[in-house]
């Protein structure tokens, strides 16, 4: 691969770390387990190792486990057999066939029900599936990657997550630091990120010296996610350096003690009403998430049923306001 593929790990010596890492295991089939919390950048590390590997011209296929409803997750990882079960009208192919020689990245694997987990744990042994009602078996000819933001540790503790299949997964473990712990990169993210949107968006914004400070002295709970979302709207709206105040100056997870800051009244005052509105609209509903979320424990089918809105819709929402799971002190 080239080199410019790279360039995101150039900017600081943990992700450095990483790059030798990918660069080491490129033309070996290892299994990869990803750790790290949301926006850290693992879907970007996982596609970085695909494209090392020998199977780069293969397909890349992402599957999020947290997106399929358990009921389903069997066949669309391994296909299923026309009339398999009540509704399966014809053969479908799963994910594990579509990946062959190329990877399978299987995000958010700590949401696998227990079930399945036993499945996969047995065809990561055997190298082998069936499709769903199916008896022909089907050999696996694929690089497996899988990623989670939850603390292993914790879910296997609770039962929740099989220590077999972790062992199975982890033949090679990349821990990818939160934001906070690779302050370093933050400027040339930062500069990145307004290059890339100051292009796309046809402006011209730049950042101070002082606003540069703020952001690598902000905490970034969501973390690069985060960080590019700021840059984003500093870039397109057009009171963009209010809207990047905000956010530096305030969300409960930028200060250190955890309080809701005072707000700036200076900062207020020169806001249009619409978006003070539109700011605390947004937060209103961030809160409302968290609250929900944290309340289920997560359990995001029920915060989509609490909420009201679809499976798919309250995903969009979670990454959105870079929420993630906090663990249990
Ligand atoms: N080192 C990086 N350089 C540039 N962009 C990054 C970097 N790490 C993450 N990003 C961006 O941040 C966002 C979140 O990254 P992603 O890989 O989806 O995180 P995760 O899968 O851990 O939630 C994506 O838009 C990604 O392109
Ligand atoms: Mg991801």
């Amino acid at each position: 691969m080239g080199s410019g593929d790279f360039a995101v790990f150039d900017q600081g010596s943990q992700m450095r770390a990483i790059r030798r890492v990918i660069e080491s295991i490129a033309d070996t089939d290892v299994t990869v387990l990803l750790l790290g919390e949301s926006g850290v950048g693992k879907d970007l590390v996982a596609r970085a190792i695909h494209a090392a590997s020998a199977r780069h011209d293969g397909p890349f296929i992402k599957v999020n486990c947290a997106a399929i409803p358990p009921g389903l997750l069997e066949s669309e990882f391994f296909g299923h057999e026309k009339g398999a079960f009540t509704g399966a009208d014809r053969r479908k192919l799963g994910q594990f066939e579509y990946a062959s020689k190329g990877t399978i990245y299987l995000d958010e694997i700590a949401e696998l029900p227990l079930t399945l987990q036993a499945k996969l744990l047995h065809v990561l042994q055997d190298f082998r599936f069936a499709r769903v009602g199916g008896d022909g078996v089907i050999d696996i000819d694929t690089r497996v990657i899988a990623a989670t933001n939850r603390d292993l540790d914790q879910a296997m503790a609770h039962g929740e997550f099989r220590e077999d299949l972790y062992y199975r997964l982890n033949v090679v473990e990349i821990r990818i630091p939160p934001l906070r712990e690779r302050k370093d990169e933050i400027p040339n993210l930062a500069s990145g990120f307004l290059a890339r949107f100051n292009e796309q968006y046809g402006r011209n914004k730049r950042l101070s010296a002082e606003m540069l400070a703020r952001l690598v002295e902000y905490s970034w709970s969501g973390n690069v996610r985060e960080l590019e979302n700021a840059i984003r709207r500093f870039v397109v709206l057009s009171d963009g350096e209010h809207a990047f105040e905000t956010l530096v100056a305030g969300g409960r997870n930028g200060h250190p003690n955890g309080h809701p800051p005072v707000p700036r009244p200076a900062l207020i005052v020169t806001e249009s009403l619409r978006e003070i509105a539109r700011r605390g609209a947004r937060e209103a509903e961030r809160k409302a998430l968290e609250d929900v979320l944290e309340r289920v424990r997560w359990n995001r089918t029920e915060a989509a049923r609490i909420l009201k809105v679809s499976y798919k819709t309250l995903l969009t929402k979670i990454k959105d306001h870079g929420c993630s799971r906090s663990l249990p002190r």
